[in-house]
């Protein structure tokens, strides 16, 4: 690798109608730590963003509060840009997807790809609201699974039973947006030919450009074969308009990845010397690298190189792939608090402390990633503040009181070896940073830290400082420790970008770069120490959960639409582990009407019913006692699962299982379906 290298980063571009929450903030935290590292190291990097602000639902989100898509993403823009500052973000630029170098750019490749001929029409049918006069995506289609037929369903996948299907074969379909019975409306449709890019991605993925986890992931994709990618949209549609095809948009995900190329752009004509081609190029010896969450993989992994590549352009060096935030191990819930925004964590608690955090978690795996508030608090007390902080406060006192403010010339024997110890790690350290293993570079600093704090208990500067002849020792003593906190903080400086500046200031010192863990200070004069950082309460924590509950439950789709089922907020517990659809389809649901119920001697949860279901009438044993009375259940239908296997109980043989609902005690429902439901019909 040279020694200089030209990196571009990015994180992908955050959707244009909704807020930054602490799970995006994973990405962008991360990406924004290894941005800082590289630039310490003195290669040329630069770090870009961008709203993405095309699709229907920005079109839709403007609409309803009365505004225009603009408006809404201007407003939305100056929200993004205070949160990640607030976060110490440090984008080069960060610049939209609705501007005029996005155009031009999505344009540009647009028509090479027509030019490749990558690019064909095809006449497809769609739903169509009659009454808002638009195309409906999957998403904007609800019905009855076709599968299980639970109610409500979204036009892609269910909810209740994780099948996926087109959104035609719904069960009375309604649109989400007016309610209307969609009508299905042929349109034409511009296609880009994926089938035709197999070889060159396959050849494309050989390469170290994605993660090994994401392998089998790309292997099921190309075994189900390449579909062709539809790449526009009808009016009404906030976008681009398609060259030569009135009315016709380009979707969204087409220019939003196009976003990393049009910011750096933005970028290029406002800096001097800095030149997009020898980025872009397809012989560009620049390094490109995109953070992404798993969830957007294909998109970056399979149309993104391939429109890159047929386009003309280069394509990624490597697709560094992160999994997602869970909260105290569970989804982030709007009703538990923990759907945690960015701006309403900056109210209550400093950024550098999820920094630390998040860097602290962090490693070149797609695992998802907790965080755990207890663990936080605990984490960020006892080790940033308590070993790494701690080195200063104990040291500086006695510097500026009694050494009038300045480091002695040399260090103590003990101390010049830990230094070099501290100082042999930095190639480790810049080495894990640079893989992205986060979590091993800040453990390595983390037991330096330890090292340190030993060397200080063990030298006791506050006992030789009490007498005269040992002064001069006390005096070296504390050089090492202030020496050794200088290494610590240039070793967490990418995590820490603001703390490292205030250590700087009070060290009287020039911005440091990695090269500087070669240097030390010596017969230095420093500045007066001032308190660094404080510990978390928990009750800061506390009430940052209590700001964010939500008591009306959790509104799924805010943050971004298009998003599959598994990543909507619920807080019910955790569906158990999945069946196959033959498994379910071996369990026999009867409707059963009960016949008689009594109470059971010796028994005082069960109730012993007797059940019509229809040919045969059964001898069910039911733990439902806390919730009914006998003579409440008596001409009642229910459901029951007909095909148990009979489980001989104590009190006798129990012939199947009855369904009811709810988390137990008195709260249990026995499912009552009194619309025409006969003792022995087949629930589907
Ligand atoms: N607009 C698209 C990206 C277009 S890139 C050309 C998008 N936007 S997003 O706002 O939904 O997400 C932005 C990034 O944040 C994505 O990489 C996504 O994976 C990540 N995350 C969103 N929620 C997340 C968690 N709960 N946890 C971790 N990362 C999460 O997708
Ligand atoms: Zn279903």
């Amino acid at each position: 690798m040279p020694d200089t290298r030209k990196i571009l980063v990015t994180s992908a571009l955050p959707y244009a109608n909704g807020s930054i929450h602490l799970g995006h903030l994973v990405e962008y935290l991360q990406t924004d730590i290894w941005a800082r590292f590289q630039k310490l190291r003195g290669h040329e990097c630069y770090y870009v963003c961008a709203d993405d602000t095309h699709g229907s639902p920005v079109m839709l989100r403007a609409e309803s509060e009365g505004i225009t898509p603009e408006q809404l993403i201007a407003r939305v823009r100056e929200e993004h840009l205070a949160d990640f500052t607030g976060f110490h973000i440090a984008f080069d630029n960060y610049h939209s997807t609705h501007s005029p170098e996005n155009q031009a750019l999505a344009t540009g490749m647009y028509k090479a790809l027509v030019a490749d001929d990558k690019i064909t029409t095809r006449t497809i049918e769609q739903f169509y609201d009659p009454e808002k006069e638009m195309f409906l995506s999957d998403r904007f289609i609800k019905g009855e699974c076709p599968k299980c037929h639970a109610q409500d369903q979204y036009g892609d996948a269910c909810e209740v039973c994780g099948a996926t299907y087109a959104p035609t074969e719904l069960i009375k379909p309604f649109s989400a947006l007016s309610g209307a019975k969609p009508v299905m409306k042929q349109s034409e449709h511009f296609f880009f030919k994926l089938g035709d890019c197999e070889a060159f991605l396959r050849e494309w993925m050989a390469g170290d450009r994605l993660p090994v986890e994401s392998r089998n992931k790309l292997e099921e994709w190309f075994e189900a074969g390449l579909k062709d990618w539809d790449i526009s949209r009808d009016a009404p549609y906030f976008g681009f308009e398609i060259p030569d095809a009135p009315g016709k948009y380009f979707y969204v995900w087409l220019d939003a990845p196009v976003g990393y190329m049009a910011s750096f752009k933005n970028l290029c004509d406002r800096t001097e010397g800095l030149d997009f081609d020898s980025f872009w190029s397809p012989d560009s010896e620049a390094e490109l690298y995109h953070f992404i969450g798993k969830d957007i993989l294909n998109f970056h992994a399979l149309f993104w190189p391939a429109t890159l590549h047929y386009a003309g352009y280069r394509t990624p060096t490597r697709l560094c792939v992160h999994g997602f935030l869970t909260v105290n191990g569970q989804k982030m819930s709007k009703s538990r608090g923990t759907f945690i925004t960015a701006s309403s964590y900056l109210k209550h608690l400093e950024p550098e402390y999820l920094r630390y955090y998040y860097a602290a978690k962090l490693n070149d795996k797609i695992e998802d990633i907790d965080l755990n508030l207890e663990d936080f608090v605990a984490r960020v007390n006892s080790n940033l503040v308590g070993k790494y902080i701690n080195i200063a406060s104990r040291a500086a006192g006695f510097i500026s009181k009694r050494f009038d403010g300045k480091l002695a010339a040399e260090m103590d024997t003990a101390g010049a070896t830990l230094i070099r110890t501290l100082q042999a790690e930095a190639e480790a350290i810049a080495e894990r940073y640079d893989n992205r293993q986060f979590s091993e570079a800040i453990r390595i600093i983390m037991a330096l830290a330890d090292e340190v704090n030993e060397y200080i208990a063990e030298l006791e500067p506050w006992k030789m400082v009490k007498d005269e002849a040992l002064l001069p020792e006390a005096h070296r003593v504390c050089t090492t420790a202030i020496n050794a906190f200088r290494l610590l903080t240039l070793y967490l400086k990418p995590v820490l970008p603001v703390m490292s500046e205030r250590v700087e200031a009070f060290l009287n010192i020039a911005p440091m770069v990695w090269s500087d863990a070669g240097t030390l200070l010596a017969d230095h004069a420093i500045n007066k120490y001032q308190h660094l950082a404080q510990r978390i309460e928990s009750t800061q924590v506390d009430a940052m959960v209590e700001d964010n509950k939500q008591t009306l439950g959790d509104k799924p789709t805010e943050s971004s639409p298009t998003r599959h089922a598994g990543h909507q907020q619920q807080e019910h517990p955790p569906i158990g582990e999945t069946m196959s659809i033959d498994d379910f389809a071996k369990i026999d649901l009867r409707v059963a009407r009960i016949v008689k119920a009594e109470h059971v001697e010796g028994a005082d949860k069960l109730l012993q019913l007797t059940l019509d279901i229809g040919m045969e009438t059964r001898n069910v044993f039911a733990g439902i006692k806390s919730a009914y009375a006998p003579e409440d259940l008596e001409g009642k239908l229910t459901v029951m699962v007909a095909n148990l296997a009979p489980r001989k109980m104590r009190f006798g043989l129990s012939e199947g299982m009855v369904l009811a609902a709810g988390p137990g005690g008195k709260d249990l429902f026995i499912l009552e379906p009194n619309e025409g439901a006969q003792p022995g019909m087949k629930i589907k």
